[in-house]
């Protein structure tokens, strides 16, 4: 599963190779460690006039322990560029992002963060509107031009929703988001609700319990990894067959190893019954399994579409319907889907897995304002190419473009998906509601 091409463009031959015959030569990312300085040097702050993140974002930033910038330095290298562009109510003030990011978008470091701060369009009208909406255009150029793994996000924050941006704010300026790329988040767009800080940032998940399924291998042991890491107690569970990896990981982290197949006819019953009776209830759950039955349409057997739409998509619907039901998800409880690339741009020889994909985003679509109602969330990540034994499976030149055709220029790795998933988890995300957050390095393709 490693990137051997990323591998030798750092040796000594590549080294002298890849310069001299134009080829791609992927950045090392930043990534998270416990105890690492938030950024690789300090953020330069801006704002448009009339912006009304200033004074909140200033102190997040701050408290976060980030040395914020108001005036440009020369020949400062910045880890961060932060823009609130929430005072620009008319499109002629769109010049305001020329203004602040031509003299220094050239100063972003290796792996550093630009973040353009707004408020959503669908809640403001008429020139406003349509000069937040073409935030989304500025921000993602951006991240097409930026290089050596710095990356760009757009945080639209919902008019009361300040304080509330703070989990997300830290989550984008971190290593943490490594391979988000070119993404737009919204904070507080459903009502929003009192949202807590945590006791501690490094351990925002103590005394919740949560459910990750297909756990054993890849992402979702990734998943139960990160959690366990942020304090959750967590609930491992894999099918059977996989029970040797399940325990593993299980032991690894502290957590329980659940055997289950979530497509059996009475698992949401059982699955009810064991979080009831061994937890007293659940507060993040995962629907991380997911399989692949890859064919052209025409050579698709009915047993492999109905397949991966059972383990996909109806399984979890089922699991969440008894679990809410049942109220056996806490209030403020959190769903987390695992979406796709190919549910959003479709895949040749995906038509089923894009089709279950796609509809893990309806559910999020569908299910948001009914978590809201108490104080829960439904979101969900969108991984493109990550490095785990469902991509290695891949021939050899589909992978190579899977990799390279991104802002990053290579594939993810499992903890990537794990740390966004990880963020959503956060009780300080309560007002991160209905979004579906590519994980994918600013894929080339899809929207
Ligand atoms: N790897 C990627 O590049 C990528 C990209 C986009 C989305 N995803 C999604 O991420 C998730 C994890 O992917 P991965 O690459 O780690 O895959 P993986 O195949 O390594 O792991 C999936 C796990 O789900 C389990 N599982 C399958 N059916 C199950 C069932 N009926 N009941 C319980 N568990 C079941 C499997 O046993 C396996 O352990 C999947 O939903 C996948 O569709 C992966």
């Amino acid at each position: 599963m490693a990137d051997r091409y990323q591998q030798f463009t750092k040796s000594p031959v590549g080294k002298f190779l890849v310069p001299k015959l134009g080829l791609p030569s992927p950045a090392v990312l930043r990534r998270y460690q416990p105890g690492q300085a938030p950024l690789d040097g300090p953020a330069l702050f801006g704002a448009a006039p009339g912006g009304r993140l200033e004074k909140t974002v200033k102190i997040q930033l701050a408290d976060a322990g980030i040395d914020v910038l108001t005036e440009p330095v020369d020949d400062q290298r910045y880890g961060a560029l932060v823009f609130d562009a929430t005072g620009i109510t008319d499109p002629k003030q769109l010049r305001e992002l020329y203004l602040f990011f031509h003299p220094v978008i050239r100063k972003v470091g290796a792996s550093g963060r630009v973040l353009v701060l707004g408020t959503p369009p669908e809640l403001v009208e008429g020139r406003e509107r349509i000069a937040q909406r073409a935030l989304e255009g500025f921000t993602r150029s951006v991240g097409k031009e930026l290089k050596r793994g710095a990356t760009v996000q757009l945080v639209y924050v919902a008019p009361g929703a300040e304080e509330a941006a703070e989990s997300t704010l830290r989550f984008l300026l971190s290593a943490k988001s490594a391979f988000v790329d070119g993404q737009v988040v919204r904070v507080g767009t459903e009502g929003i609700p009192e949202v807590p800080r945590p006791e501690s940032w490094e351990k925002p998940l103590a005394g919740k319990v949560a459910l990750v399924t297909g756990a054993s291998r890849g992402i979702g042991a990734s998943i139960a990894e990160v959690f366990a890491r942020d304090g959750a107690h967590v609930v491992a569970l894999d099918i059977p067959a996989q029970g040797a990896d399940l325990s593993a990981v299980a032991n690894r982290i502290g957590g329980s190893a659940l055997q289950l197949d979530i497509t059996a006819a009475d698992a949401p019953e059982k699955l009810a019954s064991y979080l009831k009776e061994r937890h007293d209830g659940v507060d993040i759950v995962v629907h991380n399994a997911g399989i692949t039955r890859d064919k052209t349409l025409g050579n698709l057997t009915e047993g492999a579409w109905d397949a991966v739409l059972t383990v996909n998509l109806a399984a979890q619907l089922a699991v969440n319907d008894k679990l809410l039901a049942d109220k056996v998800l806490r209030k403020n409880g959190r769903i987390i889907g695992v979406s796709s690339m190919a549910g959003i741009a479709g895949n040749v020889g995906q038509t089923n897995y894009a089709t279950s994909k796609a509809g893990v985003i309806g559910m999020v679509n569908d299910s948001a304002p009914k978590l809201a109602e108490y104080g829960g969330t439904i979101n969900a990540v969108a991984p493109g190419f990550i490095e785990t034994q469902m991509t290695a499976a891949i021939p050899l030149f589909i992978r190579e473009a899977g990799r390279r055709l991104s802002s990053l220029g290579q594939g993810g790795l499992p903890v990537d998906v794990a740390e966004t998933i990880a963020w959503f988890a956060n009780p300080a995300s309560a007002a991160v509601n209905g979004n579906v957050v590519r994980v994918c390095g600013q894929a080339l393709l899809g929207a």
